[in-house]
C-alpha cells in the first residue's frame, strides 16, 4: 500500500479558485476559445520565482482604484486625490508592518527590486565607497545585485569580492569571514537563492558586516514572497523585494532602509514630489520616504501590493512556507529518481520552494519547450545568475518554482514531461 501523503498545510483548492488564470489551457490555438480544444492541455504554472500569479482580490483592487478614485497623490486638495493619497501612504505602512520596519519612513517604493539595489548603489555607494574599500558579495547573487555592486566597485575604485558556494550549494562562511574585513564598505547577499533555493544565514552575515563597520544589503526577492520575514531578526541596513513575485502587480518594488541611513543619503532621482521647498538657488528635500519617490509614484501598484500582502497574510506566511517546502521536497525526491538528472543546491528538506536541475544530454531550453507541450511552464536559462552557473559548470539549467496554489499533481506532470524529454533525447 502507498504511504499516506502528508496533508497540505493550506486549502489549495480554495486558493486556486482565487486565480482564474490557473484554469487556462495552453497549446494548440488555445487563445481562440473552442478551437483546437483537443490539442490544449491544462496550464501547470511552475515559473513563480520569475513572476507569481495574481489573485482576484488584487485584480479587483486595481480595477476599483481606476474605477473609483484614480488620481495623482500628495498634490490635490480634491477628494479623489485625498483618497488616493491615503491609500498610497497606508500601503507603505502595511509593507512596513509586514517586514517589521519601524514605519513608512523606512519603506521606499521603487519600480522593482533591481531599482532598489541601484538606488542604494547610486545614492549611498557612489558617495561612500572609494579606492581601497571592498564590496563583498556572494557567488549566488542575482545580476540585480551582482552587476550593480560590481559596477559600483568599478566606478569607485573598490574591489568586488565573492563568497564561495560549497559543492552542496551553501555559502562557505569560513570564506565569508576571510573576505569581510576592516576595508569592507558593503556586504550584499541574497536571502534565498533564486537558482539554488539555498536560504542564506543573513543574520550571521549582518553580524560579520557590522563587526567590521560595514553595511549589509539583503536581497529578499525570493524570501519575502515565501516565508515570514522580519528585518528585526537579521538587522539588514537595506533590504529589497518585488511585488510581482508575491501576488502583486509588476511595476513595484520595495526598498527597506534604516531611517538614519536614508536620512543621510542624497536623493537618487530629482523632480517633483520629493521636494519641500525649491528656489532658483537650492532645494530642500521632502520627508522620508517621499524624498526617494520623485515624480508621480507607483500609485496603483502600491495600493495593489497592500492587497497582495493582505491576501498572503490571510493565508498565513508560515503556511505558505510549509506548503512550498512540502512541494520542494516532493519535487526533489521525484526528480532524484532519475540518475541522469543533476539537481543543484542543498537537499530537499533544506531548500526554499524551487528546484533547478539539468537532464544529462538535454539542453534546458529543449526541456522547457517539451514541457511547454505538456502545458508545464518552467524557466530555462541562467536565471540571471550567469557567474553562479559558471561555478556549477552548466551554461543553463531548468528551474521549477512553486507557490501557494501548486499541487503534487502538478509536480507529477512536470516529472512526466521531463521523462518524455529524457526518452526523446536518449
Ligand atoms: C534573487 C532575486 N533578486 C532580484 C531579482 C530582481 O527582481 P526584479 O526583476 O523584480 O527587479 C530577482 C528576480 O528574479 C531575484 O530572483
Amino acid at each position: 500500500m502507498e504511504p499516506a501523503q502528508e496533508p497540505y498545510p493550506l486549502d489549495v483548492e480554495a486558493i486556486r479558485a482565487d486565480f482564474p488564470i490557473l484554469d487556462r489551457k495552453v497549446g494548440g490555438d488555445a487563445t481562440v476559445p473552442g478551437e483546437d480544444e483537443d490539442d490544449t492541455t491544462p496550464l501547470v504554472y511552475l515559473d513563480n520565482a520569475a513572476t507569481s500569479q495574481t489573485p482576484d482580490q488584487v485584480v479587483d483592487t486595481i480595477a476599483d482604484y481606476y474605477r473609483s478614485y484614480n488620481s495623482n497623490v500628495h498634490r490635490g486638495i480634491h477628494q479623489l486625490s485625498q483618497e488616493a493619497s491615503v491609500a498610497y501612504e497606508e500601503a507603505h505602512d502595511r509593507v512596513a508592518e509586514f517586514v517589521g520596519a519601524a514605519g513608512r519612513e523606512e519603506i521606499v517604493f521603487t519600480k522593482n527590486a533591481t531599482e532598489a539595489e541601484n538606488l542604494v548603489a547610486y545614492a549611498w555607494g557612489l558617495n561612500e565607497i572609494g579606492p581601497g574599500d571592498n564590496v563583498v558579495l556572494t557567488q549566488m547573487e542575482h545580476h540585480a545585485s551582482l552587476v550593480t555592486w560590481q559596477q559600483t566597485a568599478r566606478k569607485t575604485g573598490a574591489e568586488a569580492r565573492f563568497i564561495r558556494v560549497t559543492d552542496d550549494g551553501r555559502l562557505d562562511m569560513d570564506h565569508a569571514r576571510e573576505l569581510i574585513d576592516e576595508d569592507t564598505a558593503m556586504v550584499s547577499a541574497v536571502h534565498v537563492s533564486n537558482t539554488l533555493g539555498t536560504v542564506n544565514p543573513v543574520a550571521e552575515l549582518a553580524d560579520l558586516a557590522h563587526d567590521h563597520d560595514a553595511l549589509i544589503f539583503v536581497d529578499g526577492a525570493q524570501s519575502v514572497p515565501h516565508m515570514p520575514v522580519d528585518v528585526r531578526e537579521f538587522d539588514p541596513d537595506f533590504f529589497a523585494f518585488s511585488g510581482h513575485k508575491m501576488c502583486g502587480p509588476t511595476g513595484i518594488g520595495v526598498l527597506y532602509g534604516k531611517e538614519r541611513l536614508l536620512e543621510e543619503m542624497e536623493p537618487y532621482l530629482y523632480g517633483g514630489s520629493m521636494i519641500r521647498k525649491v528656489t532658483f538657488e537650492e532645494t530642500q528635500w521632502e520627508d522620508l520616504p517621499w524624498k526617494f519617490e520623485a515624480g508621480t509614484p507607483v500609485i496603483e501598484q502600491g495600493i495593489a501590493l497592500h492587497a497582495a500582502i493582505d491576501y498572503l497574510e490571510d493565508v498565513g506566511m508560515e503556511r505558505v512556507h510549509e506548503h512550498e517546502s512540502l512541494l520542494a521536497r516532493y519535487a526533489y525526491d521525484r526528480l532524484s529518481e532519475f540518475d541522469d538528472i543533476e539537481i543543484y543546491g542543498p537537499p530537499g528538506d533544506e531548500r526554499a520552494g524551487l528546484v533547478s536541475f539539468n537532464v544529462d544530454g538535454v539542453h534546458a531550453h529543449d526541456l522547457s519547450s517539451i514541457l511547454n507541450e505538456h502545458g508545464v511552464a518552467i524557466r530555462a536559462g541562467d536565471h540571471c545568475t550567469q557567474p553562479l552557473h559558471d561555478v556549477l559548470g552548466a551554461a543553463a539549467s531548468a528551474r521549477a518554482s512553486f507557490y501557494v496554489y501548486n499541487t503534487r499533481e502538478e509536480i507529477d506532470a512536470l516529472v512526466e514531461g521531463v521523462d518524455d524529454a529524457r526518452q526523446l533525447f536518449a
